[in-house]
């Protein structure tokens, strides 16, 4: 095995599948973009000007006040073109974000200028980097079953490049999955990847309600697996990929560190894993650190993370030839002798 570099683990080839565009923001620049649009938001912050919550379904809350905070094209080119630079000076080649129209819709933004304005910052991002960024269109659960629809139906009416996906983020314990699967249905027939958060507040009985019913490629999270053998056999043979985001997790309360988080169960068990952070202005933590994090606190080696990295390509909403282009980028980071491949 080729020597391992300090630099394998500092500036790995890395690409994210799981990030909220909404939750790249800081709290500083959600309190300048308040300042723009003369609104108040300052119940978010505690004393140290952080995002404040102390439960989940606060966090939730949070996070959906200060997105009001985002209500422009211009806005949302911003914080975009901010996130792509940032993670490409981190070593990221390919990342995913999901992006809510529930949140800016309400202010009065087209769906369509709203995927122009993110999809414009990507592609401009993308020319003076080189790193490649798709959207998952997505929904929020305990917004309730017609704006998931409605939700699905935009995708499918305002075809874009760039929207390659479909997810549904929010309370996993919200409302009953059956009434969800015609949001999924027609995503699916409109030909867009398709996840969905689940496994994360809940446990197998909802993964499996939702792998089944909404038949998606990848699962938001999907940790909760590890407390069922008979669930990780079925995960694995429906090839399904998890977008495990562990400081999240943490942050959340599931549990209590990385060290303790079932990611190497997770992959020792031959399911198909991926690294991400969720929420990085929340949690402190971007897909760079997490990486670093989980590196350090399980002893993952630099071929673990470019399977990690491998495994996100493989299972990306993304044409073949872009998977074919990313691919090549990792080999050619193995040829330069960054690493081994992944036995
Ligand atoms: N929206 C943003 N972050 C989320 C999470 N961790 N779970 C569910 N919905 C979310
Ligand atoms: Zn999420």
């Amino acid at each position: 095995m080729a020597e391992q570099t300090k630099d394998d683990f500092e500036n790995p080839s890395i690409a994210e599948l799981h990030c909220h565009l909404e939750a790249t923001v800081e709290p500083a620049d959600a309190r300048r973009l308040a300042a723009r649009h003369k609104i108040d938001i300052s119940g978010a912050f505690d004393e140290n000007g952080a995002y404040k919550w102390r439960s989940f379904e606060e966090f939730l809350a949070v996070y959906d006040a200060v997105s009001a905070a985002i209500r422009t094209p211009q806005d949302y080119y911003e914080i975009t073109y901010e996130h792509y630079r940032r993670l490409a000076a981190k070593g990221v080649i390919y990342a995913e974000v999901f992006v809510s129209p529930a949140h800016a819709l309400r202010f009065g933004m087209s769906y369509g200028a709203l995927i122009d304005a993110v999809a414009d910052a990507m592609g401009k991002a993308e020319a003076q980097t080189g790193i490649v960024g798709r959207i998952i269109v997505t929904c929020v659960r305990h917004f309730g079953v017609e704006h998931a629809l409605e939700v699905a139906k935009m995708a499918r009416d305002a075809p874009h490049a760039f929207v390659t996906g479909f997810g549904m983020a929010g309370d996993e314990a919200f409302g009953d999955a059956p009434d969800y699967k015609p949001a999924f249905d027609i995503a699916r027939e409109a030909g867009l990847g398709l996840t969905v958060h689940a496994g994360e507040i809940l446990g197998p009985e909802s993964l499996r309600q939702a792998i089944f019913l909404f038949d998606v490629s990848r699962v938001g999270h999907g940790v909760r697996a590890v407390e069922d053998e008979s669930l990780i056999a079925e995960m694995k043979d429906r090839g399904l990929t998890l977008e495990v985001c562990p400081t999240s997790n943490v942050a959340i309360g599931l549990y209590p560190s990385i060290k303790s988080h079932p990611l190497p169960a997770l992959m020792k068990a031959g399911l198909k894993v991926t690294l991400n952070s969720d929420d990085p202005a929340y949690f402190g933590v971007d897909v760079a650190d997490e990486y670093a994090l989980n590196a350090a606190a399980h002893g993952l080696t630099a071929q673990d993370l470019l399977a990690l990295t491998q495994a996100a390509v493989d299972a990306a909403f993304c044409d073949r030839e872009t998977k074919a282009k990313l691919t090549t980028r990792l080999q050619a980071r193995q040829v330069m002798g960054k690493t081994d491949p992944y036995p």
